[in-house]
């Protein structure tokens, strides 16, 4: 931890696209400080450091971990380097927020949870769509029982992907394909509406040149008959909103509902539309999220669970034996 209790001192490692967003959120944070960043490749990672005021850069994970002065590690390299990049940081103690998937299949992540529990450190999946203002909302309304009982949820993830056999999305090594990439924010506010992971799982799936899926569609089912539908696909753009049917109403997540700002609220023929904007990015909110419990001693996030991870992962093992998409590290 820290000397300085007013500070909070981030750590990176993968100074990627998606760390930039978040190293510009760490502004919107109070407290919050980017204080070091790993990469496979030192200059880059001086780079980036250099460009956010960061103290330090390291060529590795391991490196990375011995600093102690860092609060928590950020990680956001591609999917296959998570389980053993967040094993490290867990063994050296370091609470640790990673991206999603959090791990490429239930088993590991399993064990990163174990590990977790062990040595007593927080760890949380970075699934930020759900730290959202507009979702605090839609629970809300959802809690109101505004739209009656909860009966079918509709959405799609799609966006034409750069067809790069090498690059994270179509790379079979790097476990890319739509499922663990996109279709894991269908998946993930479907498991939030619900508070419960489905027991049964319809899909069908369509490869890419690499072998990865690059059109994917599942029905979701519940226990009780609720059917989540949805789409993931690198092919085209979609409409990309998420609807929630109940029998007294419905709301539209609108696009894109996994960074969303507006949901609309639709009884009858009256709908209502309400904006929730973001101090910044929208990441700021998963960062105060990690700040507080890491502050308050906590190991896991109430509104992320380690079982919210594990059932997201168990769905995707379940979707995957059904489409026979396993990789080559399997
Ligand atoms: N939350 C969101 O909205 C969101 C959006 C996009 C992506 N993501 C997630 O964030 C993670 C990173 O995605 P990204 O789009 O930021 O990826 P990216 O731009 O490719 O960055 C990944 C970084 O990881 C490092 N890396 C280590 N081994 C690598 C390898 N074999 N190939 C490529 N990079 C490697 C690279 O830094 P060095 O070369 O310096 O090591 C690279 O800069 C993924 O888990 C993805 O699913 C989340």
């Amino acid at each position: 931890m820290s000397k300085d209790k007013g500070i909070f001192r981030w750590g990176i490692i993968g100074p990627g696209r998606i760390a930039h967003k978040f190293a510009q959120a760490l502004r919107a944070v109070p407290g919050a400080h980017l204080h070091a960043v790993s990469g496979r490749d030192l200059s880059r990672a001086r780079d980036f450091a250099r460009s956010y005021d960061a103290d330090y850069a390291y060529d590795s994970t391991e490196a990375l971990v011995k600093d102690d002065n860092l609060d928590a590690v950020y990680i956001a390299t591609p999917h296959t380097y998570h389980y053993e990049q967040a094993n490290i940081c867990l063994e050296h103690g370091k609470p640790v927020l990673v991206e999603k998937p959090v791990t490429v299949n239930a088993g590991q992540f399993q064990s990163l949870a174990t590990l977790a529990q062990r040595k007593n450190v927080f760890l949380m999946e970075a699934l930020w769509t759900r730290y959202l203002p507009i979702y605090q909302e839609i629970r809300q309304w959802l809690n109101e029982g505004r739209i009656g009982e909860v009966r079918l949820m509709t959405s799609t993830f799609g966006f034409k992907g750069e067809r790069d056999p090498k690059g994270r999305l179509f790379n079979p090594q790097l476990a890319g394909g739509t499922l663990l990439d996109i279709g894991i924010y269908n998946i993930a506010v479907t498991h939030w509406v619900m508070a419960s992971h489905p027991t049964e799982v319809n899909t069908q799936a369509w490869f890419s040149h690499t072998g990865v899926d690059e059109l994917l569609t599942a029905n979701l089912i519940h226990a009780n008959g609720v059917v989540s539908q949805f789409t993931s696909t690198f092919l085209t753009e979609c409409q990309n909103d998420f609807w929630i049917y109940g029998d007294a109403g419905r709301i539209q997540v609108r696009r894109r509902f996994w960074d969303a700002t507006q949901a609309s609220l639709i009884i009858d023929d009256h709908e209502k539309t309400t904006t929730r904007r973001y101090r910044l990015n929208g990441f700021e909110y998963q960062i105060e999220e990690v700040v507080d419990c890491v502050r308050t001693g906590r190991l896991e996030s109430s509104r992320m669970t380690h079982a919210d991870s594990l059932g997201i992962q168990q769905t995707m093992d379940r979707i995957r034996a059904q489409i026979g998409l396993r990789y080559p590290f399997e």
